[in-house]
């Protein structure tokens, strides 16, 4: 078969210190890469003002994934990178599913007393091209003390649907077979609404999936007390946001969450993330977890149908958490790429 074209967008602070052990266990897990890197992030806004140029966008189309690592940066004004740069990709490549894994492997430490890897074992399916990232809303009176600040959620039937029918396909794969919609449909009426009729909508078409629903402030209290409640959880873009890195802090820290932005009907590459950011408390400074990142990798060729060659990744992580336990010197993030490398290898 042909090697795999992969983009590589390392990105900002963190982000290209964990992509390149990504791309490290990569290349030990032997598969076949033709990979380009794009130097997309903050040096490049400073040097021509380019946050995503329409060629770059183009060109990304014609790979079978993306890796990137993190965007933002201190020097740049917040939003420039985010909304211009990784939402633009996001939407651009029609990443309607932002898949968030949030599963405690076994030795990791978890801040849940008493919370076990079969307790803590769901994926979050946070919608990613609508809600409040759409963007939609203004200013008015700028400055003044009677300045007025709106940022609408948007809300389609079609994203909304195809979404949650994705969600449904997921729950039906997985062996607990439960979806439960998160949303706040007690105060967004209008927007919940949809959500939740789309969700009765579908859900004759999966009758083995048990189907919940509760509103986001509760279901943050649940993450923490009652992880074992959720399964599949399907949920709109912000509350997806925030409800990951909770899932990521109950599953032993950001540094292993990862993601894939995933366009199902691959119409566009997919692309695959650690759900952190550049951290620019750390950045430079070799601290950071690369772990996210590796098991993001293992999504993508996953994506890609190469499954045994995911598992493979994911085992060789899970080998190195358990090795953790208990270990205090800190290696760094190269030792920990090297270590999960060689595994992977071995
Ligand atoms: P962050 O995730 O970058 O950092 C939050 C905290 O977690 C920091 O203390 C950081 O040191 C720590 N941390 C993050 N990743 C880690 C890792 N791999 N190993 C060890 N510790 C890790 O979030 P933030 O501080 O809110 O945002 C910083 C910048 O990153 C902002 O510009 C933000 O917009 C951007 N951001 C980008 C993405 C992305 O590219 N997908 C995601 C989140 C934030
Ligand atoms: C994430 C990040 C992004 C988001 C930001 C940087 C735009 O927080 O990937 O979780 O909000 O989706
Ligand atoms: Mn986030």
């Amino acid at each position: 078969s042909r090697d795999i074209r992969l983009a590589v967008i390392p990105g900002d602070g963190i982000g290209t210190e964990v992509v390149a052990e990504g791309l490290k266990v990569l290349d030990a897990a032997g598969i076949k890469l033709e990979t380009t890197g794009y130097d997309l992030g903050a040096k490049r806004y400073h040097a021509s003002g380019e946050t995503l140029p329409d060629a770059v966008l183009e060109e990304l189309r014609g790979y079978d994934a993306i890796l990137l690592g993190a965007v933002g940066d201190p020097s740049v004004p917040p939003g420039v990178l985010e909304r211009d740069l990784l939402l633009k990709l996001r939407f651009e490549l029609d990443h309607y599913v932002n898949l968030r894994p949030v599963k405690l492997f076994p030795g990791v430490e978890t801040p849940l007393g008493g919370a076990k890897p079969a307790d803590i074992d769901m994926v979050v399916v946070r919608e990613g091209t609508e809600g409040p990232y759409a963007g939609a809303g203004g200013v008015l009176r700028k400055g003044t003390p009677h300045e007025i600040a709106t940022q609408e959620s948007l809300n389609t039937a079609y994203g909304v649907e195809r979404v949650v029918r994705y969600a449904f396909e997921k729950a039906q794969s997985r062996p607990r077979k439960k979806l439960t919609l998160v949303h706040k449909t007690n105060v967004l009426t209008y927007a919940g609404d949809l959500w939740a009729r789309v969700t009765d909508l579908v859900a004759p078409e999966f009758p083995e999936v048990t189907v919940d629903y509760c509103h986001v402030d509760a279901a943050s209290m649940f993450f923490v007390n009652q992880p074992e409640r959720f399964d599949v959880v399907v949920t709109d873009n912000l509350f997806g946001d925030i409800l990951t890195d909770i899932g990521a802090a109950i599953a032993g820290g950001i540094g292993l969450a990862a993601s894939g932005n995933v366009n199902p009907d691959r119409t566009a590459p997919s692309m695959f993330e650690p759900v952190h950011g550049s951290a620019p408390d750390i950045a430079g400074q070799g601290k950071a977890d690369p772990t996210a990142t590796i098991l993001s990798v293992a999504m993508l060729l996953d994506h890609l149908g190469l499954a045994a060659e995911a598992a493979r990744i994911e085992q060789a992580v899970a080998g190195d958490l358990l090795d953790r336990r208990g270990v205090s010197a800190a290696r760094s993030t190269r030792e920990i790429g090297d270590d999960i490398a060689a595994r992977v290898a071995g």
